[in-house]
């Protein structure tokens, strides 16, 4: 039985604080110097598209593949895989440090080709990452802590924009070459090229594999030559970012070109791989990162070092996304069936760029609108300026971000015509 005085406690009415006390208590907070962060764009465009009334607003910000009802999409593929880890009633044991091993060695087989040398020889080390960003993120890690000459890696101008945030949050210091001619909407070319002769040598590199985002704008396979060789050139690194294999061109091959001449010509890459897009596997979180070495030896050596940055970050990755992956990349039924789901993704893009273009010159429009088509995966720069960009949410109730990037993915054959007409009310 409860004592009286632990009764008479236990029933006893809260302390109240008067609210002068209340507010002292508040000063005496540990998080009243922490300032406030600037707003998320994306969200931004987020909470602007939902209160917005307009019965056909379109939301054209989102970073991720939308069906041709503008609905999300789980590739059916994803579904016959989840299906049969189901049925396998498996464990939910840890997966080692550096992940499910099925899922990576078919991850390093995709990227760099089953020919590869270097993959045929055992020289690359692979670990399973969060995502692309866990990829670039440990890349940027191991890079901080191993890289010989000096720690400053050079992002285009424009690049993805959480590059710059991800490298500094490593520990390195970013430094910017050019990409985008604005007067062209396309590649800057000669400009990119001066700039990774001018780097100091042997200098960091993130390059793009494919389907450059924000612009769409990829450098052709002969300009990728010509970069290598300014590459080779000046001793340089190159770390490639291919958070788009397939959804680009829709064969997977295709756009594993730069990567894979890189190889060819000599260079020893790192490279952030993910499988958000191109198996819509955004929420799960699968992603590799991996590093071509010159030898065995040197690959257990870099191995190691992975795993001693892994460790305390977060022990080891998710298995449930990997799994899924995995048996897609190495059940040869299943990778068919992928590779057509991926392409049909990416037709469909390519698709509503077709369809834009010929709206918008329909309408008679002036501009030249080649670049939509010419520019490759799911987003486009449109060219729109800040102030046009403002003017087509307010007024035609459609969002994306103020640099002009438009997400393709968010364009359906239901929206393409009020698009394109929304568009040429403003720009003309
Ligand atoms: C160029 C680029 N790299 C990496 C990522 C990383 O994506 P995730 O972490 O979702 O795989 C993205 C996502 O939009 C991207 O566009």
């Amino acid at each position: 039985m409860l004592s009286k005085t632990v009764l008479q406690r236990a029933t006893a009415a809260p302390t109240r604080l008067s609210l002068t006390q209340q507010q002292c208590a508040r000063a005496a907070s540990f998080w009243t110097q922490v300032p406030q962060g600037p707003p998320d764009a994306i969200l931004g465009i987020t909470e602007a598209f939902k209160k917005d009334s307009h019965p056909q607003k379109i939301n054209l910000g989102v970073g991720a593949y939308r069906d041709d009802m503008g609905k999300p999409y789980v590739l059916p593929s994803v579904r016959t895989a989840e299906q049969k880890i189901v049925q396998e009633n498996m464990d939910k044991e840890y997966a080692g440090i550096t992940g499910v091993p099925d899922f990576t060695k078919a991850a390093a087989v995709l990227a760099y080709g089953k020919d590869s040398a270097p993959l045929k020889e055992g020289r690359i080390a692979i670990t399973q990452t969060i995502s692309g960003t866990g990829a670039l993120r440990i890349g940027g890690a191991f890079l901080q802590r191993f890289y010989p000459n000096a720690k400053a890696i050079y992002i285009p101008t424009p690049s993805w924009a959480n590059h710059k945030a991800v490298f500094l949050d490593s520990g390195l210091e970013v430094k910017q070459y050019k990409y985008y001619n604005k007067d062209t909407i396309g590649l800057d070319f000669d400009g990119m090229l001066a700039d990774i002769k001018a780097m100091p040598k042997g200098s960091m590199v993130l390059l793009h594999a494919c389907a450059h985002n924000p612009t769409g704008i990829d450098p052709t396979e002969e300009q990728w030559k010509a970069i290598s060789d300014a590459m080779k050139e000046g001793g340089h690194f190159p770390f490639f970012d291919m958070a788009y294999q397939g959804f680009a061109s829709g064969d997977t091959d295709k756009d594993a070109f730069a990567l894979r001449y890189f190889l060819k010509e000599g260079h020893q890459p790192c490279l952030a791989q993910s499988f958000a897009k191109n198996m819509g596997l955004y929420g799960e979180r699968v992603g590799a990162f991996s590093i071509v070495t010159s030898s065995p030896e040197e690959k257990a050596k870099v191995d190691s070092q992975i795993k001693i940055l892994v460790r305390p970050l977060y022990s080891n990755p998710p298995v449930h996304g990997a799994r899924i992956a995995s048996k897609i990349l190495n059940d040869p039924a299943l990778n068919k069936q992928w590779l057509g789901e991926v392409k049909e993704m990416a037709d469909r893009i390519i698709t509503m760029r077709a369809l834009l273009k010929e709206n918008l010159e329909k309408l008679g429009s002036k501009r030249d609108w080649s670049h939509i088509t010419s520019q490759i995966g799911m987003f486009a720069y449109t060219g729109l300026g800040k102030q046009e960009m403002e003017r087509l949410a307010q007024e035609c109730s459609v969002y994306a971000t103020k640099d002009g990037r438009i997400s393709v993915a968010g364009i359906t054959s239901g929206n393409v015509e009020r698009l394109a007409q929304s568009i040429f009310k403003i720009v003309g």
